[in-house]
């Protein structure tokens, strides 16, 4: 992770410079500064760019004189729309155009309060999984090591920066674990590296197969059950209220971890097939999100559930039209073993209710293709049985970048679910195959508050956004962490 120091807004005498500017508010100190000592370069370069300020655009400036080696500008937007938001992507814009710098700084002298979060995007922008490539050339590598963010305000800044550097670890955290190849991650190696975040005070449960069948996890271990490797369930419990769970219920966050899904017997087409690497990503993202609560010893009670397993086709695999017993006493008929994920979450989701009694339960799933028919990858799916809970979350969303879309739920959805044998059947027809797919996982909420985001389409990314870079996302861990802040968490 780039190291981040805040300094006071003095213009640097060379070596890379990132300006955020925003659109027609007029010069800030900082870029007047960097303008004069270049004898106008920067104007120039606006002007012949036509470079406004706008949101979304960069200029970039190369040796534009005055020892510099380059100038890189980004666009805030109007001043009168300026959120930390928006600051963070600016910033990771001006990351992007400052990664060949080994150093480099950024006038943040005109976003006031919110320069610390010019470095979260700076940082966010910047994170790379390269752990497996041993012939990048040196040209290919990005530089960018330290940088310096220049403020108004640095007391201010200096104060915000330890809980969002804790935000961008956790982020960091999911990234590496929804990145590595299934081959690396599989429930137990995953188990192994939760339990090595127990230095940030978290207390880490570890379940295996045994312990899973003496409670009578009977739907997640049915997925599990083609493959070789042994499924787990982690619980992390942070305690930061200051308070015993008992005296101060926890919030709950509950992952699907399946670390590849084929299918199992009902197996997936081959094209496409690798991106089932990824759909461990919402215990992937609930992981960085305990991560990200402790270390910034945020003052509530928590616990975060993950159940691991892995969906393989072999000669122990469950077959379609296999009936289980979920840990809850409901009966399931898998009609088809590549709707898993709800079998997962089932079993978790009530062990959950059960054991901590929660406010509220919220659970992240890459669970449909379908949400992506819905929504594409812009926002995920919200579904909830709270509209409380869901308006909260929706708005946490909008002021973190990570966008969420409430659907429908009711009588006539649930109804589908409806089995010839069994208590319910885990498939439906293909219309409305989200939100039926979101009923499946409310019969196990045992009518806890509770929310479920659909996940499948904004996990993972093929392209470069202002805050990530193309792969995983961490999509939700923000949102959650921003819940937590702003209606859970001791003032
Ligand atoms: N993990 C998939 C959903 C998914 C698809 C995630 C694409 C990310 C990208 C899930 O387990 C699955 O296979 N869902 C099926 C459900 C169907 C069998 C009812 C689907 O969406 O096709
Ligand atoms: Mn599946
Ligand atoms: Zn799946």
């Amino acid at each position: 992770m780039i190291d981040v120091t805040f300094t006071d807004a003095a213009l640097p005498q060379s070596g890379a410079l990132g300006l955020l500017v925003g659109e027609g508010s007029g010069a800030s100190g900082l870029w007047h500064a960097a303008d004069e000592a270049t004898g106008g370069a920067v104007t120039r370069a606006f002007a012949a760019s036509e470079f406004t300020g706008k949101e979304g655009t960069t200029c970039t400036i190369l040796a534009p004189g005055a020892g510099f080696s380059r100038i890189v500008a980004a666009g805030l937007g109007k001043e009168a729309d300026l959120t930390p938001r928006r600051v963070e992507e600016a910033a990771g814009a001006l990351a992007a155009g400052l990664a060949r710098e080994a150093v480099a700084a950024i006038a943040a002298d005109g976003v006031g309060a919110h320069a610390a979060h010019a470095a979260l995007g700076a940082v966010l922008r910047s994170y790379r999984f390269d752990i497996y490539r041993t012939r990048q050339k040196p040209e290919d590598k990005p530089k960018l090591a330290l940088l310096t963010v220049l403020t108004g305000d640095r007391g201010t800044a200096e104060a915000a920066w330890p809980a969002l550097q804790a935000i961008a670890r956790g982020v960091f955290v999911t990234r590496d674990l929804v990145s590595e190849p299934a081959n690396i991650l599989n429930p137990p190696e995953f188990a192994t590296r939760i339990e090595k975040l127990a230095g940030l005070g978290l207390k880490i449960e570890v379940f295996g197969q045994a312990e899973l069948e003496t409670l009578g996890f009977g739907s997640l271990l049915g997925v599990s059950q083609g493959s070789a490797q042994p499924p787990r369930m982690v619980v992390m419990q942070w305690q930061g209220a200051g308070k015993s769970f008992a005296e101060d219920r926890p919030v709950a966050f509950i992952g699907k971890g399946v670390t590849f899904d084929t299918g199992g017997i009902s197996i997936k087409p081959a094209g496409g097939m690798e991106d089932m690497k990824w759909d461990m990503a919402g215990a992937g993202t609930v992981v960085g999100l305990m991560a990200a609560l402790a270390g910034r010893r945020a003052k509530v009670n928590a616990v975060g559930l993950v159940g691991l397993v892995e969906n393989m086709p072999s000669a122990t695999a469950q077959r379609p039209g296999d009936v289980v017993r979920s840990y809850s006493g409901q009966t399931i008929e898998v009609l088809n073993t590549d709707a898993e994920g709800r079998l997962v979450l089932a079993d978790v989701l009530w062990y959950a209710q059960q054991t901590f009694d929660p406010r509220f339960m919220v659970d992240l799933a890459t669970l449909t293709g379908a949400i992506i028919v819905a929504l594409g990858h812009e926002h995920a799916g919200l579904f909830s049985n709270d509209d409380d809970l869901a308006t909260k979350l929706a708005a946490a969303g909008t002021a973190t970048g990570e966008k969420l879309w409430r659907m429908p739920m009711g009588r006539d959805y649930d109804k589908q679910l409806k089995s010839d044998i069994a208590d319910m059947k885990n498939i439906t027809g293909r219309p409305g195959s989200s939100i039926t797919a979101a009923h499946f996982i409310a019969r196990f909420v045992n009518e806890k508050p509770w929310a479920h985001l659909d996940i499948a389409g904004t996990a993972w990314a093929t392209k470069d956004s202002a805050v990530a870079p193309k792969g995983a996302t961490a999509f939700g861990l923000r949102l959650l962490d921003r819940l937590v802040a702003e209606h859970f968490e001791a003032k």
